[in-house]
Parts: C-alpha cells; sequence; structure tokens
C-alpha cells in the first residue's frame, strides 16, 4: 500500500493535515533533546521528512522502512535501509536516538518492535514517537471524526489512493491506549516516559529514555 502512495504521499500529508505535520515533526526533534552529530534511526522513515530534519539540526539520521517505495521516492538523498521494524539490521546500542512518525499503528507487531528499539538503543539514548491521536474534548472529537473519517479519505482518493486513505484512519483502531503504550515501553526499561498532545489533541508525542539495564 505504501509502494503505491508513496509519489505524493508527501504532498497529499501536507494537505490534509494543512501543513501541521511540520511543526509536529519539528517539535519530535526538539523533544528528542539529543546534541549535534548523535545517531539517530528515523524508523518508518518513509519519504524522509523526519530524516532531513534530523539532519538540519546536525542529528546523524539513517532511516528505516520496510517500503521500497516510500525509500525511493525520498526528495532528498539520506542514509537509508530497507528493513522490518521488529528486525532491524542494527547492532546492540548502537544509536543515541530513535523517532517515529504515524507508523506506531501500521507495525503488526508493536511490541516487538518496541523491543527492537530497545535493543539498539544505548542506555540514556532517547526515543520519540509521533502518532495521530484523538482529542479529549468530546466536541472537537466528534469535528475530528468526520474530518478523519471522511474528509481525509475523499482528500486522498482525489490526490493518491482511495482504498490507502480510507484505511489509514481505519489504522488508529490498532494503536493501543495511550496507558498501555507507556507501560509497554516501562515494562522494556525504559524511564521518563511522557506523553504530550499537540494541536488540541489530534496529535500525540511520546518520549522516553532507554534505561540503564
Ligand atoms: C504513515 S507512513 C509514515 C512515514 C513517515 N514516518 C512520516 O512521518 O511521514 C508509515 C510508514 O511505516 C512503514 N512501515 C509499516 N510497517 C513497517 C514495518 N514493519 N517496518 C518498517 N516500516 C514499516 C510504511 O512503509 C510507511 O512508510
Amino acid at each position: 500500500m505504501f509502494d503505491v502512495i508513496a509519489p505524493r504521499y508527501d504532498m497529499v500529508n501536507r494537505v490534509m493535515t494543512f501543513r501541521m505535520d511540520v511543526g509536529w515533526r519539528r517539535r519530535t526533534i526538539s523533544a528528542l533533546g539529543l546534541p549535534p552529530g548523535s545517531t539517530v534511526v528515523d524508523l518508518a522513515c518513509g519519504t524522509g521528512d523526519l530524516a532531513a530534519e534530523l539532519a538540519a539540526r546536525g542529528l546523524r539520521p539513517i532511516g528505516a522502512d520496510l517500503s521500497f517505495g516510500m525509500l525511493a521516492n525520498a526528495p532528498q538523498p539520506f542514509p537509508r535501509l530497507q528493513a522490518d521494524g521488529a528486525q532491524l539490521p542494527l547492532p546492540d546500542g548502537s544509536i543515541d536516538g530513535l523517532t517515529c512518525g504515524f507508523a506506531l499503528r501500521n507495525f503488526t507487531d508493536l511490541q516487538a518492535t518496541f523491543v527492537e528499539m530497545a535493543r539498539v538503543l544505548r542506555p540514556g539514548g532517547r526515543v520519540a514517537l509521533l502518532e495521530v491521536a484523538t482529542p479529549p474534548n468530546p466536541v472537537l472529537r466528534f469535528g475530528h471524526g468526520i474530518y478523519f473519517g471522511q474528509v481525509v479519505p475523499r482528500i486522498g482518493a482525489a490526490l493518491s489512493d482511495g482504498d490507502a486513505y480510507r484505511y489509514l484512519p481505519r489504522s488508529v483502531a490498532y494503536l493501543p491506549e495511550p496507558d498501555e503504550m507507556l507501560s509497554m515501553l516501562t515494562d522494556l526499561g525504559f524511564t521518563h516516559e511522557r506523553r504530550v498532545l499537540l494541536s488540541v489533541g489530534i496529535a500525540q508525542l511520546i518520549t522516553a529514555t532507554r534505561g540503564p539495564g
């Protein structure tokens, strides 16, 4: 599916989020809190939006994504590899940070992917996970439901692929509850877990630090 939507993926993102995704990505990288020169894996990097922003901040991105089409449609070159997030071809404790944008709900095995994040991060390494969310306010939640469930698929169908953009809103159903995701990280030895809502709660940012164990 991602191979199919790759050529117009960035443009559709900008349109359907009214460019808010650009600010959310910047916030994600700031939340890592890592110094320039740090090696950061952008997991499920897609066409490399987060990787480009990491490089612009002096960090050293390595993108990893399962979809060759997404990797091949990156508008700017960056070090990248085709890999499953649950089986990264990287040594234990070899990276300083990991970002992941809008992909938690796409992983078929989120627990195994979190285990892999913990394995490749060095002790003290940081994760920053950006994902869609549902606003807590009932009125906003109602409006967001209409926009995300009915308008986004139509924008996707008009600009890209209807089937894919009907699936994307539905894929939120695969996302565990926030507390459950934070507990999964705690159980893997992460510390300082934090979740903040962005733009009245239509996006969320989860950060955590790899513990010493
Ligand atoms: C919604 S896109 C997000 C792309 C990019 N991170 C962004 O912020 O725009 C989800 C990405 O997750 C990738 N993906 C899905 N399952 C994956 C897996 N098991 N391992 C690695 N990447 C995966 C897809 O190929 C796709 O590029």
